[in-house]
C-alpha cells in the first residue's frame, strides 16, 4: 500500500494538454515559442511551413504538465494544412506585432477561422486564449498603442502580454500565467472557472472607449451632430463621463478616453455660443 501512494499522487499531479500558436506570418509565434522552450532568438525570418510539432515538459505551480505544442504558419497559404488542427485545443497563443497595425486587425479574423473549423458544436469559451502584443522592443515603428491590445483582449476574457521574442521581455510570465489558467481549466473538469470570466468593465465602456479612439474631430467624439447645441454637447459629455469616469471605469484605455472628452467639450464649447 505504501509504495504505491507516491506513484497515485504523482499520476493525480500530471497533465497533458495541447496549445496552438495563431497570427499573421511573421508576427513572431515561433520565436516566441523558441524563446520559452530554448532561450533563444533567431533574427532571421524561417516562414513555419503548415506547421511545427514540438513537445515540451514543464512545471507550473506544483503540477508537472507535458504541452503539445502546434506552431501554425500565419501565412494564408497553408490554411488547408492547419484547418486540421484546431480541434482538441486548451489554449491558444494569439499573436500579433506591435508595428503592424494590419495583424492586429487581423485578430478577429484568425478567432473567425478558428471558429469555422471547430464547427457548430465547438466550444470556444472553454479555451484559455493569450493575446501576445510581441515584439514591444522595436519601439520606434509602434503602430498599436497597450491599451487598445489590452481591450481587445480582456473585453473577449483573454489574457494580455506585451512581449518580445528576442529580449525576452514578458515571455516566461506569459507562458506561467498561461499555463496556470489551463490548469485551472482542466481543474474545473474542462469548463473556464467563473472566476475567470468576468472583465471587470461592460461592452457599452468597451464600444465607447474604441468609437472615441476612432472618431474624426470632437463632434464625432462626443457623439453630437456639427451644429450642435450648448445643451447637446453638454447633455452627451455628462454621459460619456459617467460612463468613462477613471473612478468607475477599469477598462484599458478609459483614462485616455475620458481626457480626449473633457478636451472636446472644451474645444466644442469654446465655438458655440
Ligand atoms: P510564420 O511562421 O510565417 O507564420 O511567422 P511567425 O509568426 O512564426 O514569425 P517568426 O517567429 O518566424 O518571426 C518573424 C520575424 O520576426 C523573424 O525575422 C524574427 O527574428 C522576428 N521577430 C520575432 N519576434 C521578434 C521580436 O520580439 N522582436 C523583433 N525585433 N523581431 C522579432
Ligand atoms: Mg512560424
Amino acid at each position: 500500500m505504501e509504495t504505491n501512494a507516491p506513484k497515485r499522487k504523482e499520476a493525480r499531479k500530471s497533465l497533458r494538454i495541447k496549445v496552438i500558436s495563431m497570427g499573421n506570418a511573421e508576427v513572431g509565434k515561433s520565436c516566441i515559442i523558441k524563446r520559452y522552450c530554448e532561450k533563444r532568438f533567431v533574427p532571421k525570418y524561417l516562414a513555419t511551413i503548415g506547421i511545427d510539432y514540438g513537445v515540451t515538459k514543464v512545471q507550473v505551480r506544483d503540477r508537472d504538465i507535458k504541452v503539445n505544442i502546434f506552431d501554425m504558419a500565419g501565412h494564408p497559404f497553408f490554411y488547408e494544412v492547419r484547418n486540421e488542427f484546431y480541434k482538441d485545443t486548451q489554449g491558444v497563443i494569439l499573436v500579433y506585432d506591435v508595428g503592424q497595425k494590419e495583424s492586429f486587425d487581423a485578430l478577429d479574423a484568425w478567432l473567425a477561422e478558428m471558429k469555422q473549423e471547430l464547427g457548430p458544436h465547438g466550444n470556444m469559451d472553454n479555451i484559455v486564449f493569450v493575446v501576445c502584443a510581441n515584439k514591444i522592443d522595436c519601439t520606434k515603428h509602434r503602430s498599436v498603442d497597450e491599451s487598445e491590445g489590452r481591450l481587445w483582449a480582456e473585453s473577449r476574457g483573454f489574457l494580455y502580454f506585451e512581449t518580445s521574442a528576442q529580449t525576452g521581455e514578458g515571455i516566461n510570465e506569459m507562458f506561467q500565467t498561461f499555463y496556470s489558467a489551463i490548469i485551472d481549466l482542466c481543474d474545473n473538469g474542462g469548463k473556464r472557472p467563473p472566476s475567470s470570466m468576468g472583465v471587470g468593465f461592460t461592452k457599452e465602456q468597451a464600444d465607447a472607449i474604441r468609437r472615441i479612439r476612432n472618431s474624426k474631430d470632437s463632434w464625432d467624439m462626443l457623439g453630437v451632430k456639427p451644429g450642435a447645441t450648448r445643451d447637446e454637447v453638454n447633455k452627451a459629455y455628462r454621459k460619456l463621463a459617467v460612463l468613462l469616469h477613471p473612478d468607475k471605469c477599469v477598462a484599458p484605455g478609459s483614462e485616455d478616453a475620458f481626457k480626449a472628452v473633457v478636451n472636446a467639450r472644451t474645444a466644442l464649447l469654446k465655438n458655440i455660443k
